[in-house]
């Protein structure tokens, strides 16, 4: 579902808020051109909430973020550039991203502060976990999944225990215009969203909501949880 009046809301808001002249804006769209230029589809995180992401790195002082989906590194570059003490590790499977997002963080002068790891995020997790326990890398402050949405539940459950408390755990288009009431709907996008949100649900060792929003991406949102 698309409305004008929320993408007209966006653009008139982003305009004051993150104006022009904003330190950012110029490689955020370059990222947003090159992705579409190298045929990457379309699907990056909207400004407004890759920007809500950034801000509250900032306000946790998060010094370790984790992203499951790189895509062409758009929210990355919203974390990094707006956070400059932030390292940020990005898990992607597809091997043509990888190299896109590359090219947009180094246009963007985050490449030594974003690292992309390539392959399947189940495989790449256990050698991060012994990287974290081992100090090497910091403890988790902020993840964001937003992958194959059949592994949502199976990316939470792992990554809680490499997160420190007060870690701020965000799973993508979790409503998808409604979708997620369809039980009996077997696309494995809704069912991730749903089963993702009903274990949160049970699971002691997070508080978990989940926030409906509309913009310029249509009406979807997002389940967020705090770990203990
Ligand atoms: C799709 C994936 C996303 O992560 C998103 O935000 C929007 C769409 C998709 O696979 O279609
Ligand atoms: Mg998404």
């Amino acid at each position: 579902v698309q409305n004008k009046t929320w993408t007209a809301v966006d653009s008139y808001t982003q305009e004051h808020v993150h104006p022009t002249t904003s330190a950012n804006h110029k490689v955020l769209l370059d990222a947003l051109r090159n992705s579409r230029d190298k045929g990457l589809p379309d699907i990056a995180t909207a400004p407004v909430v890759a920007k809500m992401y950034a801000l509250q790195c900032k306000a946790n002082k998060v010094k370790h973020a984790l992203e499951f989906g790189t895509l062409g590194g758009y929210t990355s570059i919203w974390l990094a550039t707006v956070n400059p003490e932030l390292q940020v590790t990005s898990l992607e499977i597809n091997e043509r991203h990888k190299a896109v997002a590359q090219e947009n963080l180094e246009h963007a002068g985050v490449a030594d502060r974003v690292t992309i790891r390539l392959g399947a995020a189940l495989d790449i997790l256990p050698q991060l976990a012994k990287e974290i326990e081992s100090g090497a890398k910091p403890k988790l402050g902020f993840v964001y999944i937003d992958a194959d949405k059949q592994n949502n539940w199976n990316y939470m459950d792992r990554v809680i225990t490499l997160c420190e408390p007060g870690a701020l755990i965000y799973v993508d288009n979790i409503v998808r215009g409604g979708s997620i009431l369809d039980a009996e709907n077997p696309e494995p996008r809704t069912q991730g969203a749903r089963q993702v949100v009903e274990n949160a649900g049970e699971d002691k060792r997070i508080d978990s909501v989940v926030i409906q929003f509309v913009g310029e991406k249509g009406y979807d949102g997002m389940l967020m949880a705090v770990v203990k």
